[in-house]
């Protein structure tokens, strides 16, 4: 007799209410997708060519001469001070390496530790939608309410009024997210200053995600948030080395901002990594020290990758949205016949032996009814060759639906 008949009920999941509802990642499926089919993988947002040489051999030396055992939890003095440096140039913030700056293991423990740290339960937190599928997830797990405000389709500007109807008497956070992922805005200084009265006449702290402060485009600069007058004592600023260096697995990135809001997210952080990899600190000092043009050369590298990918996307009958910063280009793939990206991406490998992500999961209605429901992500982070044969692919492909 077998152990188990049609009619055994199925035992309950073991994952925790806190967990549930939240999928895996789009990214770990569509990668896993990629290589399973030999697919080109216009998916994930990851370089395919590393950082600066230099910055490797910095990481090597610091293996080989002790760099092996726990760092200080906030991160090595070092580093801490470096990111002090980086902001300073760039921003003109001054800030003490001792308390106004945290090295985190990514930004992605940054943007965890900030919200287990500072959100309360219940607390309303207002993110730009699409979001970043880690805010969402988090927002969850620390029992915060997520209120999106929509940039929309097709320019994805943010709608200031939509904005200010989304504040409520339990609103505490912006968090806010430019240069954007998945629509490529780079947020105008008059959004960026609409953003920060808000926050000043509610008396909100403004949790911004830079990853991609320094991959912008031509016609578009990144204004840093805590930059405008009255934020930085309201700014928790999350940046990584990952995008700016192109070493994404290396998993470095840091928090900085006012004392008390960095101790919020050090008091978090300790439970969550202690401390970040040692070795890899020091590499990441000598990255921001003495590769500072290596993040300006790789945007107008990008920049060039940017218009390869969505003039070939243009002619491949998927025209995109030309993105302002960062690694993604958008398409509405509407006319296709497609109600749904999710089957299309799902379908690509087949037909076209190339992968992208349907852009419709970083919504909070990620169903074929929701407002992304068209649109697909395609990441230029990749090498021309690598972009070229994608598109060679997709040109020669049918994609109707
Ligand atoms: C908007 C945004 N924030 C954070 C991250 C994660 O950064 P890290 O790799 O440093 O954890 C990403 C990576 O794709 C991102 O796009």
């Amino acid at each position: 007799m077998s152990r188990t008949s049609p009619t055994t009920p199925t035992p309950p999941s073991p994952l925790a209410t806190r967990l549930q509802g939240i999928g895996p990642t789009i990214f770990s499926q569509m990668s896993a997708l990629a290589l399973r089919t030999g697919s080109v993988n216009l998916g994930q947002g990851f370089p395919d060519v590393d950082g600066p040489p230099s910055v490797i051999a910095a990481a090597v030396e610091a293996l080989q001469h002790g760099a092996n055992q726990y760092a200080p939890g906030p991160g090595v003095p070092s580093l801490r001070q470096a990111i002090a440096r980086h902001q300073q140039r760039h921003y003109g913030l001054e800030l003490d390496p001792d308390t106004e700056v945290l090295v985190t293991t990514g930004a992605t423990e940054g943007v965890a530790a900030a919200l287990l740290g500072l959100v309360n339960p219940g607390e309303e937190v207002i993110a730009l939608e699409p979001y970043y599928d880690s805010y969402p997830a988090m927002l969850q797990i620390a029992g915060a309410v997520c209120r999106g405000v929509r940039l929309r389709a097709p320019d994805f500007r943010l709608d200031v009024e939509e904005l200010r109807a989304a504040v409520t008497p339990r609103t505490r956070f912006l968090l806010v997210n430019s240069p954007h992922n998945p629509t490529g805005t780079v947020l105008r200084d008059d959004e960026l200053a609409a953003l920060a009265a808000v926050a000043i006449e509610h008396d909100l702290v403004v949790i911004t995600d830079e990853v991609y402060e320094h991959l912008t485009f031509t016609g578009h600069r990144h204004t840093s948030l805590a930059t405008l007058p009255g934020m930085a004592e309201r700014t928790l600023s999350l940046s990584s080395a990952g995008k700016s260096w192109s070493f994404t697995g290396w998993k470095v990135g840091w928090a900085t901002g006012p004392a008390p809001l960095v101790a919020a997210v050090m008091a978090a952080k300790q439970w969550l990594t202690f401390t970040s990899g040692s070795p890899l600190q020091p590499a990441v000092a000598h990255a921001l020290d003495h590769e500072p043009d290596f993040p300006g050369r790789l945007a107008a590298d990008l920049e060039g990758r940017r218009d390869l990918l969505c003039a070939g996307l243009a002619a491949a009958g998927l025209p995109a949205r030309v993105p302002e910063g960062t690694y993604f280009a958008t398409t509405d793939i509407s006319h296709l016949g497609w109600a749904d990206g999710l089957d299309f991406c799902r379908s690509l490998p087949e037909r076209a032996g190339v992968v992208a992500i349907p852009a419709q999961v970083f919504y909070d209605d990620p169903s074929a009814a929701g407002p992304g429901a068209q649109l697909v992500r395609w990441a230029f982070c990749k090498t021309p060759e690598t972009i070229t044969d994608g598109l060679a692919r997709l040109r020669s492909a049918d994609l109707q639906r």
